[in-house]
């Protein structure tokens, strides 16, 4: 089980080459099943969440040929062909989906592909039960015969999917994410009201065309979807990863440092660039990415403030741990609002360990800077990483607090961050994994 030890107080500067994005590379390979012909996708991150997703599609049939690697952002990415000529399995197994819940990703286009699947429920995870009844009405609508038996998911759609409209009641990624699959096969035209607006949504959709599907109204919250017989393949690149860049933006901050994050794409940050300018700290445009740095307010110190997280393009909820680490070295009181989870706070004792003043009251907490002048500050403490997002924001605190950090389960990390320690380490972090 590895650790990762920190020794904070060195400022960052540097580079960080931003990887792709897990959350649009996740449903970029689900959508080859969509086609017998080839899909290339480039710029994926080498991350375990990504071996996941490609050991599930094998057992459905699909052939994986690593096509190299593919300069991007100052980075390489890797390149991956998928064929899925014949789908030899329509059932995501347990032991797999059980890893990740995006497996249940591959239930549209299994549905749309084959007229059936029989796919595991995911089960719920450290931040929440996360159901997927939107994903299962959505499909409903679209004519699907769907009934829970053993923990399965067992769908069927004889003739195929038709067209129709599917109102979502809330804003969900992955719900969109399947019905926008299963739809460009379907029937008909299919229409999606409060879709979710995610880049890695807009990525997607923008792979689905090249593949000849007709979707109209991406970026917004209303899609239109006119059904084809069948999709060809395409060579499509994965859009730079906005969650990822945000953490290591916080990462130069909290540090007081300054970092240039090479292949960022600002138009994807806005609310966060909104929220660090109120904190003094600024982000703004550079020749090949965005360059953050702390200052340049009426004080050198970071500014206090209240965040609520929101679907896009609001406050991301992957980056509320994140934003709180940074808070507890602002030199005031913030108010962090969860409003899309509902146990995603797992951070806030690991935080208290190492210092941090943080009340949580129901989906707010109350987080007392320690910082400002004479502020006590954090200090290094042994750690436990819970989820993929509170694991990194224990490594923020780690950059910023006195002594030695060790963050135990970094297999969290893994999940989400492409060689996290070598990029900070190379902006100047004292940081390392330990095998043990
Ligand atoms: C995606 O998860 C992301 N994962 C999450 O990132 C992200 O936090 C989340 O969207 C919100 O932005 C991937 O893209 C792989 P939702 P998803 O459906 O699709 C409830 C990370 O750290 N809900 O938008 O699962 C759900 O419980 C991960 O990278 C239902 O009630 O999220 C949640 O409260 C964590 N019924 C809310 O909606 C459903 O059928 C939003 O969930 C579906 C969702």
């Amino acid at each position: 089980m590895d650790k990762i030890r920190i020794r904070g107080g060195q400022p960052l500067q540097g580079k960080i080459a931003v990887s792709g994005a897990k959350n649009a590379a996740l449903p970029l390979l689900a959508a080859s099943l969509l086609t017998d012909e080839a899909l290339v996708l480039r710029n994926l991150p080498h991350l375990a969440d990504i071996a996941t997703m490609t050991h599930l599609l094998a057992q459905h049939g699909t052939d994986l040929s690593m096509a190299g690697t593919h300069p991007s952002g100052g980075h390489m990415g890797q390149v991956l062909e998928l064929r899925t000529g014949d789908i030899t399995s329509t059932e995501a197994p347990y032991d797999i989906v059980r890893k990740m819940r995006a497996s249940v990703l591959v239930l549209g286009p299994l549905l749309a592909r084959c007229h059936q699947a029989r796919v595991s429920l995911p089960g719920g995870c450290a931040i929440g039960t996360r159901p997927v009844d939107m994903h299962i009405r959505g499909l409903e609508a679209l004519g699907a015969e769907i009934e829970l038996d053993d923990g399965y998911v067992v769908a069927r759609a004889p003739g195929g999917l038709r067209g129709g409209v599917v109102v979502f009641p809330r804003v969900s990624v992955g719900a969109t994410e399947n019905l926008l699959m299963a739809a460009t096969l379907a029937k008909g035209e299919v229409i999606l009201e409060n879709a979710a607006r995610e880049p890695e949504v807009g990525d997607l959709a923008n792979c689905l065309n090249a593949m000849g599907a007709r979707i109209e109204g991406i970026g917004g919250d209303t899609l239109h979807i006119q059904g084809v017989d069948r999709l060809r393949g395409a060579d499509y690149a994965v859009l730079p990863d906005r969650i990822e860049a945000a953490t290591y933006a916080i990462a130069a901050a909290i540090t007081g440092g300054k970092v240039e994050l090479v292949g960022a794409r600002p138009a994807t940050m806005e609310a966060v660039t909104a929220a660090l300018a109120q904190a003094n700290v600024s982000i703004r445009p550079s020749d090949c990415g965005v360059m953050v740095e702390t200052g340049g307010g009426d004080s050198d110190g970071i500014a206090s403030i209240d965040v609520s997280t929101a679907p896009y393009p609001g406050f991301p909820t992957d980056l509320q741990a994140q934003i709180m680490a940074l808070m507890t070295v602002a030199d005031g009181a913030a108010m962090i609002t969860e409003t899309i989870f509902e146990n995603r706070f797992q951070h806030v004792p690991e935080l208290m360990r190492m210092g941090a003043d943080i009340t949580v009251k129901g989906a707010t907490a109350m987080v007392r800077g320690r910082g400002g002048p004479g502020g006590a500050g954090l200090h290094g403490a042994p750690v436990m990483a819970t989820d993929l997002r509170a694991s990194v924001s224990l490594v923020l605190a780690g950059l910023a607090a006195e002594g030695e950090t060790t963050v135990n389960r970094v297999y969290h990390l893994d999940r989400g961050y492409e060689r996290l320690e070598e990029k900070l380490s190379a902006c100047g972090a004292d940081i390392m994994r330990l095998t043990v």
